[in-house]
């Protein structure tokens, strides 16, 4: 099939690349020329597992990029995405902006694509969105109507930064919504070749629902790392080790083992602007969610936490503080988000000087410029050293080895917000829930 996808962030990058490798041929449309370049070349614009490679195998061939959206009425995709940022408001609800502009340009060729195309809306918006703001500004853009020249259906993603494309060859769930079978079946189509090789459970749903089951996923599992951090801070108070409280009610396999990590909270693009802005819709409907608002409560708070516990240890006010792991996780370049940036601010409201260290170099590169005042290191042993404590925001699996750096330090306070460095002799070890 032939695909038009809307934008080149990390998921319009990230799918495209993997409906490429399904066997289809894709077209990107971006606004920004350096990433149009870096596509056609075959060079990834964003740090993801295995995505260079497919990029490098597919560019040229059956992937390619644009900045026209005029390129898509010679290309005539069967199926046009729009994968476009959806960013927080100041009050938590979602600026829907950019995906309107997206859809207005794409509005003003669609009715120029043979036969009837239809548009896929992969944006993480609240419900109603597709069919209240973007539906209509197609309409009105095209002078075509929906369900008569064109398609309009959601499906919404699941991947994982640092997994995307693992999780988007192995998903657990496709998610497909739409008012009508037509739109459905184009994207079961889409999917076809990889339904084909695996047993993926397809949720063939309307377009509020499935709109609707994405914040609803990302809000159970945020709220889950919330209620196992509620739960950890009691363990802390009792000195009762929350990882083996967890691993014991992880075997119930109605609360299920994944996602009971608890420390200094979840970070990133996802779970902290999507419970917000599921907590901001619901409200502008007449309903205030408790419980979710908690959970955000409970994360804003944990990097207190972790603040407090060091003040229970030592003033920091001059002092030169460590800080291990920038990423919001493992194995990914984003700090948005990353419980390191209310971590950096606390410490240097203390009087701090800052030392700062992250085995990814672009995590590295978007806090230094992010704090200009906090010296970002390029290895462990310089940062420890004459750090008079040590606070561990990533779990970073190199950070397991750390051994003799501590000797390094100027005192011996490690803070540990994530369960990874090794308790032992000759530091004062404190876990936040443990
Ligand atoms: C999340 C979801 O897991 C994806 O399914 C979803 O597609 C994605 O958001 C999205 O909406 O685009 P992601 O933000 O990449 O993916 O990261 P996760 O691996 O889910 O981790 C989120 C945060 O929770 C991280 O800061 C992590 O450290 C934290 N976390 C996770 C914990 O603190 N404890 C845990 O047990 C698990």
């Amino acid at each position: 099939m032939k695909l038009g996808i809307v934008g080149s962030g990390y998921v319009g990058t990230t799918v495209a690349a993997c409906f490429a490798d399904l066997g289809h041929e894709v077209m990107n449309v971006d606004v920004d020329e350096s990433i149009v370049r870096r596509l056609n070349e075959g060079d990834a614009p964003i740090s993801e597992p295995g995505l260079g490679d497919l990029l490098s195998q597919y560019a040229g061939s059956s992937l390619f990029a644009t900045t026209d959206y005029g390129d898509l009425v010679d290309f005539g995709p069967d199926v046009i995405f729009l994968a476009l940022p959806t960013p927080s408001n100041d009050d938590g609800s979602i600026d829907t902006a950019v995906v309107e502009a997206g859809a207005e340009s794409l509005g003003g060729v669609l009715g120029d694509i043979e036969d009837y195309p239809t548009v896929v809306v992969k944006s993480t918006v609240v419900p109603g969105t597709t069919e209240d703001v973007i539906g209509p500004t197609l309409e009105l853009e095209s002078g075509g109507r929906i369900g008569v020249d064109f398609g309009l259906a959601t499906n919404p993603e699941f991947l994982r930064e640092g997994s995307a494309v693992d999780d988007f060859t192995s998903p657990d769930k496709v998610v497909f919504g739409a008012d009508d079978d037509r739109a459905l079946d184009a994207l079961e189509s889409v999917y076809a070749p990889l339904l084909e090789k695996s047993d993926v459970s397809v949720v063939r749903t309307g377009l509020r629902e499935a709109e609707m089951i994405k914040y609803a996923n990302n809000a159970f599992l945020a709220a889950k790392v919330s209620l196992v951090n509620d739960i950890g801070n009691i363990c802390k108070e009792y000195g009762v080790d929350a990882y083996e409280v967890a691993e014991a009610i992880g075997l119930d396999d109605r609360i299920g083992e994944q996602f009971l990590r608890s420390g200094v909270g979840f970070g990133g693009s996802c779970f902290p602007k999507d419970v917000n802005a599921i907590v901001a819709a619901a409200r502008e409907e007449g309903y205030d969610p408790a419980l979710l608002q908690a959970a955000i409560d409970v994360n804003d708070r944990q990097p207190q936490r972790m603040l407090d516990l060091l003040d229970s240890h030592v003033d920091v006010s001059g002092e030169r503080v460590a800080v291990l792991g920038l990423a919001f996780k493992p194995g990914t370049d984003d700090v948005r988000n990353s419980r390191a940036i209310p971590i950096i601010e606390g410490l240097q409201e203390r009087g701090a000087s800052v030392v700062a260290y992250d085995p990814n170099e672009g995590a590295a590169a978007a806090i230094r410029e992010r704090f200009p005042d906090v010296e970002v290191l390029a290895s462990p042993s310089p940062t420890l050293s004459g750090a008079v404590a040590t606070l561990v925001v990533t779990d970073w699996p190199a950070f397991a080895d750390l051994d003799l750096e501590f000797d390094l330090m100027s005192g011996d306070v490690v803070i540990d917000g994530r369960r990874i460095v090794e308790r032992r002799d000759g530091i004062t070890y404190e876990g936040l829930t443990w």
